[in-house]
Protein backbone atom coordinates (compact mmCIF):
# COMPACT_ATOMS: atom_id res chain seq x y z
CA UNK A 1 0.00 0.00 0.00
CA UNK A 2 1.15 3.55 -0.26
CA UNK A 3 1.52 4.33 2.95
CA UNK A 4 2.56 7.98 1.98
CA UNK A 5 -0.98 9.00 0.72
CA UNK A 6 -2.54 8.73 4.15
CA UNK A 7 0.32 11.50 5.49
CA UNK A 8 -1.56 14.50 6.38
CA UNK A 9 -0.91 18.62 7.31
CA UNK A 10 -1.77 19.20 11.03
CA UNK A 11 -2.26 22.95 11.70
CA UNK A 12 -2.52 24.40 15.27
CA UNK A 13 -2.14 27.96 16.34
CA UNK A 14 -0.79 28.91 19.46
CA UNK A 15 -1.79 32.36 21.25
CA UNK A 16 0.73 32.28 24.62
CA UNK A 17 -0.26 34.62 27.11
CA UNK A 18 -1.28 35.44 30.36
CA UNK A 19 -4.09 33.30 32.12
CA UNK A 20 -4.98 33.77 35.92
CA UNK A 21 -5.27 30.35 37.80
CA UNK A 22 -6.64 29.48 41.22
CA UNK A 23 -4.16 26.71 42.98
CA UNK A 24 -3.62 25.64 46.51
CA UNK A 25 -5.46 28.72 47.59
CA UNK A 26 -3.93 31.43 45.88
CA UNK A 27 -4.95 33.30 42.26
CA UNK A 28 -1.67 33.59 39.85
CA UNK A 29 -0.98 34.73 36.72
CA UNK A 30 0.73 32.21 34.50
CA UNK A 31 1.73 32.47 30.62
CA UNK A 32 -0.37 29.72 28.87
CA UNK A 33 -1.09 28.63 25.46
CA UNK A 34 -4.27 29.09 24.26
CA UNK A 35 -5.60 29.66 27.96
CA UNK A 36 -5.21 26.00 29.15
CA UNK A 37 -3.62 24.31 31.02
CA UNK A 38 -1.58 22.04 30.41
CA UNK A 39 -1.44 23.40 26.90
CA UNK A 40 -3.55 22.36 23.41
CA UNK A 41 -3.13 18.34 23.08
CA UNK A 42 -1.42 18.05 19.10
CA UNK A 43 -1.73 14.19 17.77
CA UNK A 44 -0.63 13.30 13.89
CA UNK A 45 0.55 10.45 12.34
CA UNK A 46 4.07 9.37 11.46
CA UNK A 47 4.16 10.94 8.09
CA UNK A 48 2.37 13.75 8.30
CA UNK A 49 3.29 17.75 8.59
CA UNK A 50 3.34 19.58 11.52
CA UNK A 51 2.82 23.41 11.15
CA UNK A 52 2.17 25.48 14.59
CA UNK A 53 1.97 28.83 14.41
CA UNK A 54 3.43 30.81 17.67
CA UNK A 55 1.96 34.39 18.55
CA UNK A 56 3.77 35.71 21.11
CA UNK A 57 1.52 37.75 23.54
CA UNK A 58 3.31 37.07 26.82
CA UNK A 59 5.66 39.60 27.94
CA UNK A 60 8.91 36.99 27.88
CA UNK A 61 11.14 36.24 25.07
CA UNK A 62 9.68 32.71 23.72
CA UNK A 63 11.17 29.79 22.14
CA UNK A 64 8.68 26.32 21.50
CA UNK A 65 10.63 22.89 21.32
CA UNK A 66 9.24 19.76 20.70
CA UNK A 67 10.65 17.14 22.36
CA UNK A 68 12.41 13.78 21.24
CA UNK A 69 10.88 15.18 17.37
CA UNK A 70 14.04 13.93 14.84
CA UNK A 71 13.17 17.16 12.92
CA UNK A 72 15.13 15.78 9.87
CA UNK A 73 16.37 18.45 7.54
CA UNK A 74 14.07 21.03 10.19
CA UNK A 75 16.71 21.89 12.90
CA UNK A 76 15.24 25.27 12.64
CA UNK A 77 11.85 24.27 14.18
CA UNK A 78 13.52 22.73 17.10
CA UNK A 79 13.59 25.50 19.50
CA UNK A 80 16.00 26.20 21.68
CA UNK A 81 16.72 29.06 22.41
CA UNK A 82 19.84 30.62 21.06
CA UNK A 83 20.73 27.02 19.98
CA UNK A 84 18.85 26.98 16.72
CA UNK A 85 17.26 30.13 16.90
CA UNK A 86 16.51 33.92 18.23
CA UNK A 87 14.09 34.16 20.58
CA UNK A 88 10.16 35.05 19.24
CA UNK A 89 9.78 38.81 21.00
CA UNK A 90 7.00 39.74 22.42
CA UNK A 91 3.88 40.51 19.65
CA UNK A 92 6.42 38.87 17.41
CA UNK A 93 5.38 35.17 15.99
CA UNK A 94 7.29 32.27 14.45
CA UNK A 95 5.56 29.61 12.27
CA UNK A 96 7.66 26.30 13.08
CA UNK A 97 6.91 23.62 10.38
CA UNK A 98 8.13 19.92 10.27
CA UNK A 99 7.63 16.50 9.19
CA UNK A 100 7.35 13.76 11.65
CA UNK A 101 9.52 10.61 10.32
CA UNK A 102 9.67 7.23 11.13
CA UNK A 103 8.68 7.72 15.47
CA UNK A 104 5.73 7.17 16.46
CA UNK A 105 4.25 7.24 20.35
CA UNK A 106 3.95 9.78 22.80
CA UNK A 107 6.09 13.21 23.08
CA UNK A 108 5.51 16.60 24.27
CA UNK A 109 6.67 20.40 23.49
CA UNK A 110 7.57 22.58 26.26
CA UNK A 111 8.83 26.37 25.71
CA UNK A 112 12.87 26.61 25.56
CA UNK A 113 13.09 29.73 26.93
CA UNK A 114 14.13 30.83 30.55
CA UNK A 115 11.57 28.95 32.84
CA UNK A 116 8.46 29.29 31.04
CA UNK A 117 7.94 25.41 29.54
CA UNK A 118 6.82 25.26 34.19
CA UNK A 119 3.38 25.99 32.00
CA UNK A 120 3.86 26.20 28.80
CA UNK A 121 3.49 22.70 27.47
CA UNK A 122 1.73 20.17 26.30
CA UNK A 123 1.47 16.40 24.86
CA UNK A 124 2.45 15.38 21.41
CA UNK A 125 1.04 12.63 20.30
CA UNK A 126 2.02 10.60 17.38
CA UNK A 127 0.08 7.14 15.90
CA UNK A 128 1.34 5.45 13.44
CA UNK A 129 0.11 5.92 9.90
CA UNK A 130 -3.50 5.14 8.54
CA UNK A 131 -3.74 1.02 8.04
CA UNK A 132 -0.35 0.24 11.06
CA UNK A 133 -1.26 -0.42 13.94
CA UNK A 134 0.70 -0.40 17.67
CA UNK A 135 2.96 -3.60 18.24
CA UNK A 136 0.25 -4.27 21.20
CA UNK A 137 -3.49 -5.07 21.66
CA UNK A 138 -5.22 -1.81 20.90
CA UNK A 139 -6.36 -0.38 23.74
CA UNK A 140 -9.91 0.75 24.76
CA UNK A 141 -9.25 4.33 25.38
CA UNK A 142 -5.88 6.46 25.67
CA UNK A 143 -5.12 9.00 28.24
CA UNK A 144 -2.36 11.50 28.39
CA UNK A 145 -0.70 12.12 31.74
CA UNK A 146 1.08 14.90 32.26
CA UNK A 147 2.85 15.69 35.54
CA UNK A 148 4.73 19.09 36.17
CA UNK A 149 5.13 21.09 39.00
CA UNK A 150 3.30 24.35 40.11
CA UNK A 151 4.04 27.96 41.84
CA UNK A 152 2.82 29.77 44.17
CA UNK A 153 4.46 32.79 42.48
CA UNK A 154 6.05 33.69 39.12
CA UNK A 155 8.58 30.75 37.93
CA UNK A 156 10.37 33.21 35.57
CA UNK A 157 11.11 35.51 38.90
CA UNK A 158 12.24 32.63 40.87
CA UNK A 159 14.44 31.50 38.29
CA UNK A 160 15.86 35.04 37.98
CA UNK A 161 16.83 36.29 41.18
CA UNK A 162 18.12 32.39 41.77
CA UNK A 163 20.30 32.98 39.26
CA UNK A 164 20.78 36.53 40.51
CA UNK A 165 21.91 34.91 43.98
CA UNK A 166 23.91 32.23 42.63
CA UNK A 167 21.53 29.53 44.59
CA UNK A 168 18.89 26.95 43.12
CA UNK A 169 15.86 28.15 42.18
CA UNK A 170 13.07 27.14 45.45
CA UNK A 171 11.34 24.32 44.72
CA UNK A 172 7.80 24.07 43.65
CA UNK A 173 4.84 24.31 45.85
CA UNK A 174 2.91 20.87 43.94
CA UNK A 175 3.46 18.55 41.70
CA UNK A 176 0.65 17.85 39.45
CA UNK A 177 -0.98 15.24 37.72
CA UNK A 178 -3.16 17.35 34.24
CA UNK A 179 -2.48 20.92 35.91
CA UNK A 180 -3.97 19.46 38.82
CA UNK A 181 -2.42 18.80 42.87
CA UNK A 182 -4.88 16.64 43.85
CA UNK A 183 -6.71 16.28 47.82
CA UNK A 184 -3.81 16.43 49.79
CA UNK A 185 -3.06 20.02 49.07
CA UNK A 186 -4.70 22.73 50.84
CA UNK A 187 -7.88 24.14 48.71
CA UNK A 188 -7.35 20.95 46.26
CA UNK A 189 -10.34 18.59 47.31
CA UNK A 190 -11.73 19.61 43.99
CA UNK A 191 -8.54 20.01 42.28
CA UNK A 192 -7.76 16.62 41.31
CA UNK A 193 -7.67 14.71 38.38
CA UNK A 194 -10.33 11.73 37.83
CA UNK A 195 -10.16 9.31 35.23
CA UNK A 196 -13.70 6.99 34.96
CA UNK A 197 -12.81 3.46 33.54
CA UNK A 198 -15.08 0.51 32.92
CA UNK A 199 -14.09 -3.25 34.39
CA UNK A 200 -12.58 -4.99 31.89
CA UNK A 201 -11.40 -2.49 29.44
CA UNK A 202 -7.40 -1.86 28.76
CA UNK A 203 -6.53 2.04 29.04
CA UNK A 204 -3.04 3.66 26.91
CA UNK A 205 -2.01 5.77 29.57
CA UNK A 206 0.54 8.12 27.71
CA UNK A 207 2.94 9.37 31.03
CA UNK A 208 4.89 12.58 30.80
CA UNK A 209 7.24 14.06 32.55
CA UNK A 210 6.98 18.02 32.51
CA UNK A 211 8.15 18.63 35.69
CA UNK A 212 11.32 21.79 35.86
CA UNK A 213 13.40 20.09 38.60
CA UNK A 214 11.66 16.61 39.61
CA UNK A 215 12.16 12.66 38.40
CA UNK A 216 9.40 11.02 39.86
CA UNK A 217 7.66 7.83 40.69
CA UNK A 218 4.22 7.25 39.79
CA UNK A 219 2.03 4.25 40.98
CA UNK A 220 -1.46 3.30 41.12
CA UNK A 221 -3.36 1.84 43.89
CA UNK A 222 -3.75 -2.55 43.25
CA UNK A 223 -2.95 -2.28 39.83
CA UNK A 224 -0.21 -3.06 37.71
CA UNK A 225 0.64 -1.15 34.52
CA UNK A 226 2.70 -3.03 31.61
CA UNK A 227 4.82 -0.65 29.56
CA UNK A 228 4.94 -0.85 25.99
CA UNK A 229 7.35 2.46 25.15
CA UNK A 230 9.76 4.76 26.60
CA UNK A 231 10.24 8.24 24.63
CA UNK A 232 8.39 7.22 21.55
CA UNK A 233 10.22 3.83 21.35
CA UNK A 234 8.51 0.76 21.53
CA UNK A 235 9.91 -1.35 24.49
CA UNK A 236 9.40 -5.25 25.03
CA UNK A 237 6.51 -5.35 27.18
CA UNK A 238 7.43 -5.18 31.01
CA UNK A 239 4.98 -5.29 34.24
CA UNK A 240 5.98 -3.08 37.01
CA UNK A 241 3.38 -2.10 40.08
CA UNK A 242 6.04 1.72 39.99
CA UNK A 243 6.83 3.95 37.31
CA UNK A 244 9.84 5.86 37.16
CA UNK A 245 9.77 8.98 35.30
CA UNK A 246 12.85 11.58 34.83
CA UNK A 247 12.27 14.96 33.97
CA UNK A 248 12.05 14.91 30.12
CA UNK A 249 10.97 10.94 29.58
CA UNK A 250 7.67 9.24 28.94
CA UNK A 251 6.57 6.02 29.39
CA UNK A 252 3.40 4.43 27.62
CA UNK A 253 1.81 1.67 30.17
CA UNK A 254 -1.48 -0.11 29.46
CA UNK A 255 -3.57 -0.18 32.31
CA UNK A 256 -6.21 -3.12 32.43
CA UNK A 257 -9.29 -2.07 34.77
CA UNK A 258 -8.80 -5.35 36.10
CA UNK A 259 -9.48 -4.66 40.37
CA UNK A 260 -12.89 -4.88 42.13
CA UNK A 261 -15.38 -2.13 41.21
CA UNK A 262 -14.60 1.00 43.15
CA UNK A 263 -11.79 3.86 42.73
CA UNK A 264 -8.15 4.31 43.48
CA UNK A 265 -5.76 6.99 43.81
CA UNK A 266 -3.17 7.30 41.11
CA UNK A 267 -0.25 9.21 42.97
CA UNK A 268 2.98 10.61 42.49
CA UNK A 269 5.72 11.89 44.16
CA UNK A 270 9.59 12.91 43.73
CA UNK A 271 12.52 10.52 43.63
CA UNK A 272 15.08 13.21 44.53
CA UNK A 273 18.49 11.46 44.58
CA UNK A 274 20.13 14.30 45.47
CA UNK A 275 21.94 13.87 48.62
CA UNK A 276 21.89 16.87 51.27
CA UNK A 277 19.95 19.50 49.46
CA UNK A 278 16.49 20.45 49.37
CA UNK A 279 13.82 18.10 47.83
CA UNK A 280 10.11 17.76 47.74
CA UNK A 281 8.46 15.44 50.05
CA UNK A 282 4.90 16.13 48.92
CA UNK A 283 2.51 13.62 46.78
CA UNK A 284 0.18 14.98 43.81
CA UNK A 285 -2.81 12.14 43.69
CA UNK A 286 -5.37 11.72 41.28
CA UNK A 287 -8.37 9.32 40.97
CA UNK A 288 -9.53 6.45 39.09
CA UNK A 289 -12.86 5.56 39.23
CA UNK A 290 -14.94 2.57 38.10
CA UNK A 291 -17.88 2.78 36.13
CA UNK A 292 -21.18 1.85 38.47
CA UNK A 293 -18.43 2.83 42.07
CA UNK A 294 -20.84 3.79 44.98
CA UNK A 295 -20.22 8.07 45.48
CA UNK A 296 -19.65 7.53 48.42
CA UNK A 297 -16.26 4.69 48.33
CA UNK A 298 -12.73 6.22 49.86
CA UNK A 299 -10.36 5.53 47.30
CA UNK A 300 -7.19 3.00 47.81
CA UNK A 301 -3.63 5.15 48.22
CA UNK A 302 -0.58 3.22 46.70
CA UNK A 303 2.30 2.83 48.85
CA UNK A 304 4.63 5.68 46.97
CA UNK A 305 8.60 4.22 47.33
CA UNK A 306 10.75 6.29 49.67
CA UNK A 307 12.20 9.93 48.09
CA UNK A 308 15.46 8.36 47.85
CA UNK A 309 14.72 4.76 46.84
CA UNK A 310 17.17 4.20 44.14
CA UNK A 311 16.96 1.02 43.91
CA UNK A 312 13.50 1.02 43.14
CA UNK A 313 14.34 4.19 40.70
CA UNK A 314 17.50 1.60 39.03
CA UNK A 315 15.40 -1.60 38.43
CA UNK A 316 12.57 0.13 36.62
CA UNK A 317 15.08 2.55 34.58
CA UNK A 318 17.71 -0.20 34.07
CA UNK A 319 15.41 -3.63 33.30
CA UNK A 320 13.57 -1.57 29.68
CA UNK A 321 14.25 -3.32 26.65
CA UNK A 322 14.02 -1.91 22.78
CA UNK A 323 10.79 -3.91 21.03
CA UNK A 324 13.60 -5.27 18.12
CA UNK A 325 11.85 -5.57 14.79
CA UNK A 326 9.24 -3.27 16.00
CA UNK A 327 8.39 -0.31 13.13
CA UNK A 328 11.12 2.16 14.30
CA UNK A 329 14.03 -0.03 15.61
CA UNK A 330 17.15 0.74 14.52
CA UNK A 331 20.11 -1.25 14.96
CA UNK A 332 22.57 -1.04 17.86
CA UNK A 333 25.79 1.01 15.95
CA UNK A 334 28.95 -1.38 16.51
CA UNK A 335 31.41 1.16 15.51
CA UNK A 336 31.97 3.80 17.10
CA UNK A 337 33.87 6.87 15.02
CA UNK A 338 33.80 9.47 18.31
CA UNK A 339 33.98 8.34 22.10
CA UNK A 340 33.82 11.01 24.73
CA UNK A 341 34.00 10.54 28.20
CA UNK A 342 31.46 13.11 29.52
CA UNK A 343 31.71 14.05 33.45
CA UNK A 344 28.26 15.59 34.41
CA UNK A 345 27.41 17.56 37.70
CA UNK A 346 28.23 21.06 39.37
CA UNK A 347 30.34 23.19 40.04
CA UNK A 348 31.16 26.59 41.44
CA UNK A 349 31.91 30.21 40.18
CA UNK A 350 33.56 33.05 42.11
CA UNK A 351 31.14 35.81 42.95
CA UNK A 352 31.92 39.01 41.73
CA UNK A 353 32.80 41.15 44.93
CA UNK A 354 30.27 44.07 44.29
CA UNK A 355 27.34 41.40 44.78
CA UNK A 356 25.01 39.47 46.79
CA UNK A 357 25.96 35.63 46.68
CA UNK A 358 23.97 32.61 48.00
CA UNK A 359 25.93 30.18 46.73
CA UNK A 360 26.92 26.46 48.68
CA UNK A 361 30.07 28.03 49.90
CA UNK A 362 30.99 31.58 51.05
CA UNK A 363 32.01 34.43 48.17
CA UNK A 364 30.90 31.38 45.29
CA UNK A 365 27.59 31.34 42.91
CA UNK A 366 25.94 27.64 41.71
CA UNK A 367 27.56 26.64 37.91
CA UNK A 368 27.29 23.49 36.40
CA UNK A 369 29.26 21.67 33.80
CA UNK A 370 30.15 18.97 31.36
CA UNK A 371 34.23 18.10 31.09
CA UNK A 372 34.39 20.77 33.59
CA UNK A 373 33.27 23.27 30.55
CA UNK A 374 29.95 25.44 31.85
CA UNK A 375 27.95 25.92 28.90
CA UNK A 376 27.20 29.96 27.83
CA UNK A 377 24.31 30.71 25.25
CA UNK A 378 25.39 33.07 22.67
CA UNK A 379 23.98 36.84 22.08
CA UNK A 380 23.11 38.15 19.13
CA UNK A 381 23.03 34.91 16.34
CA UNK A 382 21.92 31.73 17.59
CA UNK A 383 24.11 28.50 16.55
CA UNK A 384 22.40 27.00 14.08
CA UNK A 385 22.37 30.73 12.08
CA UNK A 386 26.51 30.71 12.69
CA UNK A 387 26.49 26.97 11.62
CA UNK A 388 24.62 28.25 8.34
CA UNK A 389 25.68 31.07 7.24
CA UNK A 390 29.16 30.18 8.42
CA UNK A 391 30.11 32.83 10.78
CA UNK A 392 32.78 32.84 13.07
CA UNK A 393 33.00 33.49 16.91
CA UNK A 394 29.47 32.17 17.90
CA UNK A 395 31.01 28.81 19.06
CA UNK A 396 33.76 27.46 19.07
CA UNK A 397 34.03 23.18 18.46
CA UNK A 398 36.44 22.11 21.06
CA UNK A 399 34.44 20.92 23.58
CA UNK A 400 36.90 18.26 24.95
CA UNK A 401 36.33 14.45 24.88
CA UNK A 402 37.02 13.87 28.40
CA UNK A 403 37.40 15.71 31.63
CA UNK A 404 41.28 17.49 32.28
CA UNK A 405 41.85 15.17 35.25
CA UNK A 406 40.63 11.45 36.01
CA UNK A 407 39.86 10.81 39.96
CA UNK A 408 37.62 9.49 42.11
CA UNK A 409 34.06 11.12 40.18
CA UNK A 410 31.71 9.74 42.86
CA UNK A 411 32.95 10.31 46.21
CA UNK A 412 31.81 13.70 47.74
CA UNK A 413 34.54 13.73 50.44
CA UNK A 414 37.61 15.76 49.03
CA UNK A 415 35.26 18.03 47.17
CA UNK A 416 37.45 21.18 48.64
CA UNK A 417 40.23 19.97 46.27
CA UNK A 418 38.50 19.09 43.07
CA UNK A 419 40.06 20.52 40.35
CA UNK A 420 36.79 20.69 38.85
CA UNK A 421 35.62 22.78 40.97
CA UNK A 422 35.40 25.96 39.23
CA UNK A 423 34.85 25.27 35.50
CA UNK A 424 35.58 28.00 32.51
CA UNK A 425 32.87 28.95 31.08
CA UNK A 426 32.48 28.87 26.92
CA UNK A 427 30.33 27.37 24.06
CA UNK A 428 31.82 24.57 23.32
CA UNK A 429 30.15 21.85 20.57
CA UNK A 430 31.40 18.66 19.09
CA UNK A 431 31.88 18.80 15.12
CA UNK A 432 30.41 15.44 13.75
CA UNK A 433 30.88 14.02 10.55
CA UNK A 434 27.39 13.16 8.90
CA UNK A 435 26.33 9.16 9.40
CA UNK A 436 29.23 9.20 12.21
CA UNK A 437 28.86 7.26 15.48
CA UNK A 438 29.16 8.16 18.93
CA UNK A 439 29.76 7.04 21.86
CA UNK A 440 29.08 8.58 24.81
CA UNK A 441 30.03 7.66 28.60
CA UNK A 442 28.47 9.85 30.63
CA UNK A 443 29.68 9.90 34.61
CA UNK A 444 27.95 11.91 37.39
CA UNK A 445 30.14 13.83 39.65
CA UNK A 446 29.78 14.83 43.29
CA UNK A 447 31.29 17.77 43.55
CA UNK A 448 28.81 20.04 45.48
CA UNK A 449 26.15 17.74 45.14
CA UNK A 450 25.61 13.98 44.53
CA UNK A 451 22.75 13.82 41.58
CA UNK A 452 20.70 12.06 38.89
CA UNK A 453 21.20 14.39 35.89
CA UNK A 454 18.38 13.52 33.57
CA UNK A 455 20.41 14.20 30.38
CA UNK A 456 18.41 14.82 27.48
CA UNK A 457 19.67 14.94 23.69
CA UNK A 458 17.80 16.89 20.93
CA UNK A 459 17.75 15.60 17.38
CA UNK A 460 18.37 11.71 18.05
CA UNK A 461 17.05 9.30 19.84
CA UNK A 462 19.80 7.10 21.23
CA UNK A 463 20.65 3.39 22.52
CA UNK A 464 21.28 2.92 26.22
CA UNK A 465 24.54 0.59 26.05
CA UNK A 466 24.68 -0.21 30.06
CA UNK A 467 24.01 1.93 33.70
CA UNK A 468 25.81 1.62 36.34
CA UNK A 469 26.95 3.25 40.01
CA UNK A 470 30.18 4.51 40.64
CA UNK A 471 33.08 5.08 38.75
CA UNK A 472 32.91 3.78 34.82
CA UNK A 473 35.60 1.54 34.19
CA UNK A 474 36.57 0.89 30.18
CA UNK A 475 38.10 -2.64 31.00
CA UNK A 476 35.20 -4.07 32.67
CA UNK A 477 32.41 -2.03 32.29
CA UNK A 478 32.47 -2.45 28.61
CA UNK A 479 31.62 -6.00 28.77
CA UNK A 480 28.13 -5.06 30.02
CA UNK A 481 26.48 -3.50 27.02
CA UNK A 482 23.19 -4.71 25.50
CA UNK A 483 24.77 -5.09 22.00
CA UNK A 484 21.18 -6.73 21.14
CA UNK A 485 18.18 -4.82 22.39
CA UNK A 486 18.76 -1.91 23.84
CA UNK A 487 16.67 0.47 25.11
CA UNK A 488 15.99 3.52 22.96
CA UNK A 489 15.66 6.87 24.29
CA UNK A 490 16.37 11.27 23.87
CA UNK A 491 16.57 11.34 27.76
CA UNK A 492 18.62 9.00 30.19
CA UNK A 493 18.81 9.11 34.19
CA UNK A 494 22.22 8.94 34.78
CA UNK A 495 22.48 6.63 38.02
CA UNK A 496 23.15 9.07 41.09
CA UNK A 497 26.60 8.44 42.05
CA UNK A 498 26.99 6.32 38.74
CA UNK A 499 27.48 6.30 34.62
CA UNK A 500 25.47 5.37 31.64
CA UNK A 501 26.83 4.52 27.92
CA UNK A 502 24.98 6.01 25.31
CA UNK A 503 25.60 5.67 21.03
CA UNK A 504 24.38 7.01 18.44
CA UNK A 505 24.37 8.29 14.36
CA UNK A 506 24.34 11.45 13.53
CA UNK A 507 22.56 11.33 10.58
CA UNK A 508 20.92 14.85 10.54
CA UNK A 509 22.74 17.84 9.78
CA UNK A 510 22.07 20.69 12.16
CA UNK A 511 23.23 21.85 15.63
CA UNK A 512 21.64 19.78 18.81
CA UNK A 513 21.27 21.08 22.24
CA UNK A 514 22.23 18.31 24.73
CA UNK A 515 21.59 19.08 28.68
CA UNK A 516 20.31 18.66 31.87
CA UNK A 517 16.53 18.28 31.77
CA UNK A 518 16.59 19.89 35.52
CA UNK A 519 15.77 23.21 34.32
CA UNK A 520 17.77 24.82 37.34
CA UNK A 521 21.01 22.95 35.61
CA UNK A 522 20.11 24.96 32.42
CA UNK A 523 20.84 27.98 32.66
CA UNK A 524 23.75 27.68 34.95
CA UNK A 525 26.30 25.40 32.19
CA UNK A 526 25.09 21.62 32.36
CA UNK A 527 25.15 21.82 28.31
CA UNK A 528 26.89 21.19 25.16
CA UNK A 529 26.11 21.42 21.66
CA UNK A 530 26.69 18.76 18.47
CA UNK A 531 27.15 20.48 15.44
CA UNK A 532 26.49 17.64 12.73
CA UNK A 533 27.64 18.74 9.28
CA UNK A 534 25.76 18.17 6.07
CA UNK A 535 26.08 14.97 3.85
CA UNK A 536 27.18 14.56 0.48
CA UNK A 537 23.49 15.31 -0.92
CA UNK A 538 21.00 17.65 -1.81
CA UNK A 539 18.68 14.95 0.79
CA UNK A 540 21.11 14.76 3.35
CA UNK A 541 21.82 19.09 3.59
CA UNK A 542 20.30 21.38 5.85
CA UNK A 543 17.91 23.70 3.43
CA UNK A 544 17.61 27.66 4.59
CA UNK A 545 15.88 28.85 7.40
CA UNK A 546 12.43 29.99 6.90
CA UNK A 547 11.98 33.44 5.96
CA UNK A 548 10.03 34.30 9.27
CA UNK A 549 12.70 32.85 11.84
CA UNK A 550 12.93 35.33 14.39
CA UNK A 551 16.36 37.70 14.70
CA UNK A 552 17.87 38.49 17.44
CU1 LIG B 1 12.76 19.01 26.72
CU2 LIG B 1 16.16 20.91 25.43
O1 LIG B 1 14.45 20.05 26.13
Amino acid sequence: ADSTASAAIVEHTFNVQNLTLTRLCNRQVITAVNDSFPGPRIRVREGDTLIVHVFNKSPYNLTIHWHGIFQILSSWADGPKMVTQCPIRPRNKYTYKFKIIKQEGTLWWHAHASALRATVYGALIILPRTGNSYPFPKPYREVPILLGEWWNANIVDIQNEALALGRGPNISDACTINGWPGDLFPCCINQMYKLKVERGKTYLLRIINAALDNQLFYKIANHNMTVVAVDACYTNRYVTDVVAIASGQTVDVLLTADQPIGSYYMAARAYASALGIQFDTTTTRGVIVYDGAPPSTTPLMPVLPAFNDTPTAHKFYSNLTSLVGGPHWGPVPVKVDHKMFVTIGLALQVCPSNTTCQGPFNGTKLSAAMNNQSFVSPTGLSMLQAFFFNVGGVYTTDFPTKPPVQFDYTNASINSNLPLLFAPKGTKTTKLKFNSTVEMVLQNTAIVGVENHPMHLHGFDFHVMAQGFGNYNPDTDASKFNLFDPQMRNTIAVPVGGWSVIRFVANNPGVWFMHCHFDAHLPIGLATAFVVENGPTPATTLPPPPADLPQC
